[in-house]
């Protein structure tokens, strides 16, 4: 009698039958085969070899930023209208327009800077990246918690994201990297000054803000176009976390937010966000002391009041962690009709690498899995082939016909909508310039101001605490800014490191640095 005998089902024993993926009943998963009990193997061992080989491939690529998070499913509910005012006015997308209507969503709640592994309680921006799957096809909106972010040109995306993970020799991630990037990088202070706040460790997933950062357009059924910012207010309430509550968190293990996400959906409660527009007339706005397509500015709600659009409820987590989480792609890019960018030129460069690092990470047909797919539209493309191709995409009656134009069958171009120009006229010399207005502090000693005295002092404590593992000359570029930002909050950090404001008055301006004459104002008290 064989090992394989012996380890054969039990009496009575009616589970399915394990098999390889070839189909062939696996006899014995325990031993290889080998030439006598102490053997050789054989290399001709298919069943060992594509089990292993397999297994050697289990991991793709891990996302270069955000590569922790977790996803859950639901839906988004339209209000159609605020007050008597309808959504249609300003946007033709079908799936704001009437009342109660749904789309199913996936949402990936994530973090930025940590691997794949790490800790849920870092101090670091979340993720918030929604996909749509809309009978127009997919939409993603791909946003943070903060509502602002440290730059505004997508050409210092590589930069940022290299100061701030490990450093490339010894692994570790540096203050003092991170601080030397941001000392030289002004626009960065609003951020900062949110990072470094309480809201910069959210209590979890299910308490946070959404917000899409960067700015887009509405398209409406006459073609007129307005600028628009995405907001996502949690039904449950906004939590975060101090230092020392995440200590404590994290000590207990590195993946609380996922936990309580699967935990509160599976004991249903389901978590419940509102959507929110603020809605600007298209143009550059030279009346605003900031530039619309900046994405380190809010727009001030006073004038741009929010509109409440829709809801959305988070019912269902995945079944598989890898198919519907790492596999998961969304991107700037993926608009649907009613819905467009604008020429922020951090979106600009988002849209390219969304997409572009997807072909790599997930593979070139990454839109075929089901966690990609357009389930709720019709996908009819002519592209074929390449790596694990799924499935042919619907094509027309006449199979051969994978191109197109043609007379024998294949798909057509669908209708234009009825207008196909639309938005103010551009003009403008090849060039390669900062925005105007950059304004880089204002916002940022507002948001301090606005904050209330205990968060006031965890902000000081949380940066005094990075600062102070910094080299001099970059502690004093930091409190220069801050002080700039709002004296009061300068002072602070500048005593938390033995720096008065009268050792950082002769520091020049960065080189090109736009400054106000409230800045100039700063600058000359300074001494
Ligand atoms: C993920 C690039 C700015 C939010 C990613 C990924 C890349 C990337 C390459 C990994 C995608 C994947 O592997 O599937 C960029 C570039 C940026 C930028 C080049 C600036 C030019 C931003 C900003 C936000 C943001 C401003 C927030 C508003 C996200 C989110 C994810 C992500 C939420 C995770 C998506 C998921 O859960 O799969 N980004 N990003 N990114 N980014 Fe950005």
């Amino acid at each position: 009698m064989t090992d394989a005998a012996k380890t054969g089902p039990a009496p009575g024993d009616d589970r399915g039958p394990l098999t390889n993926r070839q189909g062939h009943p696996v006899h014995d998963n325990q031993s290889q085969r080998t030439v006598g009990a102490r053997g050789p193997a054989t290399l001709e061992n298919y069943q060992f070899l594509e089990k292993i080989s397999h297994f050697d491939r289990e991991r793709i690529p891990e996302r270069v930023v955000h590569a922790r998070g977790v996803t859950a499913y639901g839906f988004f509910e339209a209000y159609g209208a605020w007050g008597d005012e309808p959504v249609g006015r300003y946007t033709r997308a079908k799936l704001f327009q009437e009342r109660g209507r749904r789309t199913d969503v996936a949402v990936r709640f994530s973090t930025v800077i940590g691997g794949r592994d790490s800790s849920e309680a870092a101090r670091d921006p979340r993720g918030f990246a929604v996909k749509f799957y809309t009978e127009d096809g997919n939409w993603d909106l791909v946003g943070n918690n903060l509502g602002v972010f440290f730059i505004r040109d997508a050409i210092k995306f590589p930069d940022v994201i290299h100061a701030l993970k490990p450093d490339p020799v010894d692994f570790e991630q540096k203050p003092n990297r991170i601080f030397d990037f941001m000392s030289q990088t002004p626009e960065a202070m609003h951020m900062l000054v949110n990072l470094f706040s309480p809201r910069g460790i959210p209590a979890d997933y299910r308490h946070m803000q959404g917000f899409g950062v960067n700015t887009y357009k509405w398209v409406n059924a006459e073609g007129s176009t307005v600028l628009v910012k995405y907001h996502w207010m949690p039904k449950q309430g906004v939590r975060s976390m101090t230092e020392a509550d995440a200590a404590h968190v994290q000590a207990d293990g590195l993946g609380h937010a996922t936990k309580d996400l699967y935990e509160a959906i599976g004991r249903s409660e389901h978590p419940e966000w509102e959507l929110l527009v603020q809605i600007m007339e298209d143009g550059e706005h030279p009346e605003l002391d900031f530039d619309p397509l900046d994405d380190t500015k809010t727009w001030p709600e006073r004038e741009f009041p929010p509109k409440p659009v829709g809801r959305m409820v988070l019912d269902r987590m995945p079944e598989n962690f890898f198919a519907d989480n790492e596999q998961i792609s969304f991107g700037t890019g993926v608009l649907v009709d009613g819905l467009d960018f604008s020429d922020d030129k951090m979106l600009v460069g988002r849209t390219f690498s969304y997409s572009d690092t997807q072909r790599y990470r997930v593979g070139p047909n990454y839109l075929q899995l089901p966690v990609n797919h357009a389930k709720n539209a019709q996908v009819r493309t002519n592209q074929r082939d390449g790596q694990m191709t799924y499935h042919v995409d619907g094509g027309g009656e006449n199979p051969t016909v994978n191109y197109e134009p043609s007379i024998r069958g294949g798909l057509r171009e669908a209708e234009c909508p009825a207008h196909d120009e639309q938005g103010p006229e551009i003009r403008g010399r090849l060039t390669r310039k900062r925005i105007p207005r950059t304004n880089d502090y204002l916002q940022a000693g507002q948001r301090y101001l606005l904050m209330e005295q205990w968060e006031r002092d965890d902000l000081v404590r949380n940066l005094v605490g990075q600062l102070s593992r910094c080299d001099r000359p970059v502690q004093e570029r930091m409190v220069w800014h801050f002080l700039l930002v709002e004296n009061d909050l300068g002072l602070r950090i500048g005593e938390g490191l033995g720096i008065r404001p009268e050792d950082v008055a002769d520091l020049e301006p960065l080189a090109g640095q736009d400054l106000t004459e409230d800045d100039k104002e700063r600058l000359a008290n300074l001494g």
